[in-house]
């Protein structure tokens, strides 16, 4: 038996979430420190949240605060350190149940990142529900997070995997849905918002099929749930991913979600301390939701300095942070456009699509510039990004990244348009 604990708003802690967040000038400086400092003597300009978000400064005192005046294991002592450490830690369980759309603290399971989260699914739920020649459907824009796991159990299975195709303009293409979300299919997993070319998806429609052939939907919300408001239970999806760090919370923490009558009948992954209810020499019994799914110490600090993270994305406003998105997205798509040695991937539309842009020059490597651009203070990220199969059929190995979140400016799209002309001038002499 566990024992219960008071779920008061313990997890902000004395982290003080400021009033005005996020958005102006005033507030990017006071918050988020590394921004001030100077890489290479210039300023830093940060595009680089798909990676991972900075933070800010509310969720580096709580993690301190944490450690210097809170710290012990969760869920096991009953001396006061212990009492507030469960308290901010599952305190903050609320809060992510609460963000995501107000559903059950019994179905928001910690995990290490997304990618633990997708794997929980595909190996606790997909072991059991998949057989020989059942379909799971996955987008051919998926981050390895969400592709290679099913390749796995598709091989383990003999389940056949599926994929829903992308257009030119980086889009999925729907037309023939319905063969391919078809009777064998038992799961369909894809990502509300691609991490290479943005696009954000029609997950409601995708879902509404796989429902109607009754099977389950895996969302893989990195790139979503930072930046939009998602609500799983307007989606009416089955389970969604997704993980703090890239949502100015810190780094080792994950989420799943999962619908409770699901995670229910699922089996543990992992086995040990923290997970059982009672254990004999001969058998065990699981804890109850969520904490069968959490063995062994947690990443507490990382639970506990996330929940200031959340309370500063709430007080920004998930809306007010996409429509300045579409604006930053709208001002680099028209000013990028003016290049004419660059070449965009992804929707051209920014209703389509959120603040990420992967360009190629025509000339200078995708490494090379990353490299130049650094030398300028401006950090994109440069690679595969973590999704090889959808590089190739883009007919790149790689491709620079731009990606935007809460304290990026146009005066940051506009030195990075300033210094690719420099590249230019740089390489080739253009
Ligand atoms: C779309 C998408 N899915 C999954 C992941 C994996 O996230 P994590 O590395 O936090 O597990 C990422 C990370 O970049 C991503 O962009």
């Amino acid at each position: 038996m566990r024992t219960g604990f008071v779920s008061s708003d313990l997890a902000s802690g004395d982290a003080r979430v400021p009033d005005h967040t996020g958005l102006s000038k005033e507030a990017i400086n006071r918050d988020f420190p590394i921004l001030s400092r100077k890489i290479n003597g210039k300023r830093l300009v940060y595009l680089d949240s798909a990676a991972t978000t900075q933070k800010p400064q509310c969720v580096i005192d709580r993690i301190e605060s944490y450690y210097a005046s809170q710290n012990a294991n969760v869920h096991r002592g009953l001396h006061t350190l212990a009492e507030e450490a469960t308290s901010a830690f599952e305190a903050t369980r609320d809060k992510i149940a609460s963000f995501i759309g107000g559903v059950r603290r019994e179905e928001i399971i910690y995990t290490r990142n997304a990618t633990e989260a997708i794997n929980l699914v595909a190996q606790s739920w997909g072991r059991k529900h998949i057989r020989e020649n059942d379909r799971i459907v996955i987008t051919r824009m998926e981050h390895h997070a969400n592709l290679v796991p099913w390749l796995v159990l598709a091989e383990e299975t003999g389940a056949e995997l599926e994929y829903i195709p992308v257009d030119s303009q980086g889009r999925l293409i729907l037309d023939n849905i319905s063969n391919i979300i078809d009777s064998r299919t038992k799961i369909v997993a894809l990502t509300q918002m691609s991490n290479v070319l943005g696009t954000i998806n029609p997950v409601d429609e995708i879902i509404e099929v796989a429902h109607r052939r009754n099977a389950m939907v895996l969302i893989d919300g990195a790139q979503s749930v930072p930046h939009l408001p998602v609500d799983v239970k307007a989606l009416d999806v089955d389970f969604m991913a997704f993980s703090a760090h890239k949502m100015l919370g810190p780094t080792g923490i994950g989420i799943l979600y999962g619908r409770e009558s699901l995670l229910d009948r699922m089996e543990p992954l992992i086995y040990g301390g923290e997970m059982i209810s009672e254990v004999r020499y001969d058998s065990a019994d699981w804890a109850e939701l969520p904490w069968k799914f959490e063995a062994g110490t947690p990443n507490i600090a990382g639970a506990i300095g996330f929940a200031p993270a959340l309370d500063y994305l709430n007080s920004t406003g998930m809306d007010k942070i996409r429509e300045h998105e579409i604006e930053l997205t709208e001002h680099a798509l028209d000013r990028l456009a003016g290049l004419k040695f660059i070449r965009i991937y992804g929707p051209t539309s920014s209703e389509q699509r959120g603040g990420i842009i992967s360009f190629v020059d025509s000339e200078i490597h995708p490494h090379d510039l990353a490299q130049f651009l650094d030398a300028s203070g401006i950090a994109v990220r440069a690679g595969h990004h973590c999704a090889q199969p959808l590089m190739g059929l883009l007919g790149v190995n790689s491709t620079a990244r731009a990606s935007f979140y809460i304290y990026n400016t146009k005066d940051d799209i506009d030195e990075l348009v300033s210094a690719l002309r420099d590249a230019r001038r740089y390489f080739i002499n253009d």
